[in-house]
């Protein structure tokens, strides 16, 4: 008989070793190769962070302009691939879409697939993080019925994504630095978090030694859950549903009711048992967003900010440190873009490609690597006689 811990949902299991983020979560700490994210937010472009997590260092000038040079150049998709969105419905969920277009790059791109050689990996890794906002922007064209924009290598990583989602062949679209500043924030915020659902999805599915791009989809099947990436979209439609101050403590009680499935969405981590620091630069970049944008007195921040005032007075919350997760109030800085509700989840998913794509490089490179392999308590039947079909009760 084998001996093995029951642990489900991995409470107290490290799957594997990695040298790319460090979580305190008692002390609400976050690193990524050793820098605290409060320190890339405030000085980093999105590519510089992307660097550190896939290379290990962040780059020196002329390693982040090659790099930028690099991911500018692959930021295309193969034109047939503009065929395989034309199969979805126009009303699918982005996160449909990206699951399904992203499996399919599989199909596309067989020159960086052999997962031995590491040039392979490297082609692979910065495909899908040039080809990612490239997709998520096209996932929401399609959904409007608009033609596709394809990428211009003038603009910065996040301007680019920001013009393939607004601009129109027949209005050019001029994005605001502030903005675009915040969206590259927004994406470093996201850019890892070590063995998460979607990023342990990934390792699991390379395990095997499974196609780059196919991995990744799974990852992104992982992330759209409600209780994992899919609570920026789930935070949302909480505070619409919320409607006004006067409601929060109705849904307080409600969160409180263990016979009442509703959770408050955009609280609570596995990790943090403090303040996420992901939240604390969210915060503050949602009101330098509005701000930029002129919007004074937003009603859906300042039911957030009070939401969040009632819940962290709440015993409930406080002995059980349910804090803000970085989801709580990167929904309202996205409306406040003009991105839709629905693509939030997608954005979460083209910032964590940089994650996914190093912890399976890293993965792959790790000597100690073997498939993943959980092992089960059985609870059903022991041995039983068979009973023919025309015995059955
Ligand atoms: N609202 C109300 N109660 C909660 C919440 C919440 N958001 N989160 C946890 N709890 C309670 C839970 O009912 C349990 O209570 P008790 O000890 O009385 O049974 C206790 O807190 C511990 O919760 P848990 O479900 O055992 O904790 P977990 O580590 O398994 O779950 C979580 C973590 C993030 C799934 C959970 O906090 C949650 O569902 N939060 C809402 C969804 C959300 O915001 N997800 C985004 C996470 S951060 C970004 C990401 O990972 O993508």
């Amino acid at each position: 008989q084998d001996i093995f811990t029951y642990d489900p949902g991995y409470m107290s299991t490290g799957s594997c070793k990695s040298a790319i983020t460090y979580i305190d979560g008692d002390a609400g700490v976050l690193l990524h190769r050793g820098y605290a994210i409060a320190d890339l937010a405030e000085n980093c472009s999105f590519l510089e962070v992307a660097y550190a997590i896939l290379k290990g260092e962040l780059p020196n000038q002329a390693q982040k302009e090659k790099f930028e040079f690099d991911i500018t150049r692959h930021s295309m998709l193969n034109e047939q691939i503009n065929f395989f969105f034309r199969g979805f419905r126009r009303d699918s969920h982005p996160m449909a879409v990206l699951c399904g277009v992203v499996g399919a790059m599989a199909a596309f791109y067989h020159d960086s697939i052999d997962i031995n050689d590491p040039h392979h990996r490297m082609v692979a890794s910065y495909r899908l993080v040039a080809k990612m906002p490239t997709i998520v922007a096209w996932a929401y064209k399609y959904s409007l019925g608009q033609p596709f924009m394809y990428p211009q290598n003038k603009l910065s990583y996040a301007e680019n994504f920001l013009h393939m989602m607004f601009a129109t062949p027949c209005e050019e679209y001029k994005v605001s630095p502030v903005l675009a500043r915040a969206m590259d924030r927004i994406l470093i915020l996201h850019a890892d978090h070590e063995q998460n659902a979607s990023t342990s999805t990934v390792r699991l599915a390379g395990s095997s030694g499974a196609n780059p791009f196919a991995c990744i989809a799974a990852g992104i099947a992982s992330l759209w859950g409600p209780a994992h990436g899919g609570a920026n979209e789930a935070v949302l439609q909480m505070l619409h549903e919320i409607g006004s101050v006067d409601r929060i403590p109705e849904y307080i009680k409600k969160a409180k009711d263990k016979d009442d499935p509703f959770r408050l969405m955009g609280f609570g981590h596995r990790v943090y048992k403090n303040y996420d620091p992901r939240a604390k630069i969210m915060a503050q970049t949602c009101h330098e967003v509005l701000n930029e944008l002129g919007v004074h007195d937003e009603p859906l921040l300042k039911l957030a900010m009070e939401l969040e005032r009632i819940a962290l007075e709440d015993e409930y919350f406080v002995s059980r440190k349910l804090f803000p997760n970085v989801d709580f109030y990167s929904g309202i800085i996205f409306r406040a873009m003009g991105i839709p509700t629905q693509v939030f989840t997608c954005l979460f998913a083209l910032a964590r490609t940089v994650g996914w794509i190093a912890q399976w490089n890293e993965m792959l490179t790790d000597p100690d690597q073997k498939i993943g392999r959980p092992r089960q308590l059985y609870i059903g039947s022991p041995y039983r006689e068979f009973v023919p079909l025309n015995k059955r009760a």
